[in-house]
């Protein structure tokens, strides 16, 4: 779908890394270059017609985040630099405010980098305690399995949407119900599920959600911070700056602006910011439900095909998302990331920052193939091409 808006496609690339980040149509650069080429300039602190157009415009971003995962209001809404950021702004700035020692963290083996390591220093800090939720036999989250982990010690549930290795997309409404119905709270890491289907934060019910621009068109160097409202009052920024005060004196008494500002210290990323919401118009206009149904039938003609070669392991045969990760029998990963190159393909080999997945894969490193609505059949038949290879040993050694 689309593929004519991606210069980068036009050079027979095959791109299948779109949960490291996406390739961007061009609407995006131009955007961007319209805002530094004709009316670059700081937002919200100047008052003149350029400077009020770069607020509009960023301010206009918030509004079109507000729909896309129909928050209630633009306020819940603040601009962090990506998911990691996030990550931390809320796990710092209002868990560990909130949290005290021995309260349980709920959190699994397949989570990203930026979901564990947070916690892990929130447990040095205050003494939390982390514990893993087991996986299934798919490695997929089930509701059953938090269940057997919940105490009346359990204050959150931390997962991602879709795991950005194992790709299962997470049971989230159920387990918020059921979360909300024992004081649990649940955040969640959307980075690989808001690019790719319909988000209802209301409907789902989540505390927090965090994404990144960058893995959905967008431009690096930007990301959300949802905040469902009743915690409105209590985030607390861990920057400090410009922008989220009101008043300060010579006492070092302070006033600090209410949300979404207060997490917005310094000059944010204007262009970026300006530039993601062109991106989000540009999605909507495909339809996310087109999206998801286009990269579902591009998986199973994946899978389909990969299963035609015997040397293929796949470890997420059943999930749903377009995130596939396999390995070549007795090929290093990175080797056949490397020998894919030759071809023009991308893909993502190692460990994929879930780096304690894999005490439950059984295997520290695979390659990941990860679809997004540009891929075509095509590029799939040209990836198991290159797989079928019968020189493929030797053209790696
Ligand atoms: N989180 C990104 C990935 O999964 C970088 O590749």
């Amino acid at each position: 779908m689309n593929t004519e808006d991606f210069e980068m496609l036009k050079t027979g690339l095959i791109y299948f890394d779109n949960g490291a980040t996406t390739l961007k149509p061009k609407i995006l650069s131009e955007a961007i270059s319209d805002y530094y080429n004709y009316y670059s300039s700081n937002a919200h602190r100047g008052d003149y017609t350029i400077s009020i157009k770069a607020s509009n415009n960023y301010e206009n971003t918030r509004q079109l985040v507000k729909e896309l995962i129909n928050a209630k209001s633009t306020k819940q809404i603040s601009f962090t630099s990506g998911t990691t950021d996030g990550l931390n702004k809320i796990i710092f700035g209002y868990y560990k405010n909130i949290l005290n020692k021995d309260d349980e963290v709920l959190i699994t083996k397949s989570e990203h980098a930026s979901n564990i390591l947070p916690w892990f220093e929130l447990q040095d800090q205050i003494g939390i305690k982390i514990k893993y939720i087991e996986l299934d036999e798919n490695h997929k989250v089930t509701l059953e399995n938090i269940k057997k982990q919940v105490t009346e010690k359990t204050k959150v549930i931390s997962i991602a949407h879709i795991s950005n290795v194992v790709g299962d997309i997470r049971p989230l409404k159920e387990i918020t119900k059921y979360a909300h119905e024992n004081n649990i709270e649940v955040l969640c890491d959307g980075a690989q599920s808001v690019p790719h289907m319909k988000i209802d934060v209301t409907d789902l019910d989540v505390d927090f959600l965090t994404f990144s621009a960058h893995k959905m068109c967008g431009p690096t160097g930007v990301g959300v911070i949802y905040v469902r409202e009743n915690h409105l009052n209590d985030m607390k920024p861990i920057i400090f700056g410009g922008g989220m005060n009101a008043e300060f004196d010579t006492e070092g008494t302070r006033i600090y602006k209410q949300m979404p500002d207060l997490l917005e210290a310094g000059t944010p990323n204007v262009a970026g910011v300006i530039g993601f919401g062109y991106v989000i118009k540009y999605l909507q206009n495909i339809g996310f439900d087109n999206i998801q149904k286009y990269e579902h039938e591009l998986r199973e003609y994946l899978i389909l095909k990969l299963k035609e070669i015997n040397e293929i392991e796949i470890y997420n045969e059943n999930s749903e998302s377009g995130i596939v990760t396999i390995n070549y029998k007795d090929i290093f990963p990175q080797d056949l990331s490397i020998y894919l190159d030759k071809y023009n393909i991308c893909t993502r080999a190692g460990s994929h920052c879930a780096k304690i997945l894999k005490e439950e894969l059984k295997i520290k490193n695979t390659c990941r193939i990860s679809l997004y609505f540009y891929n075509t059949k095509e590029d799939v038949d040209k990836l198991i091409e290159a797989l079928k290879n019968p020189n493929i040993k030797n053209e790696i050694i």
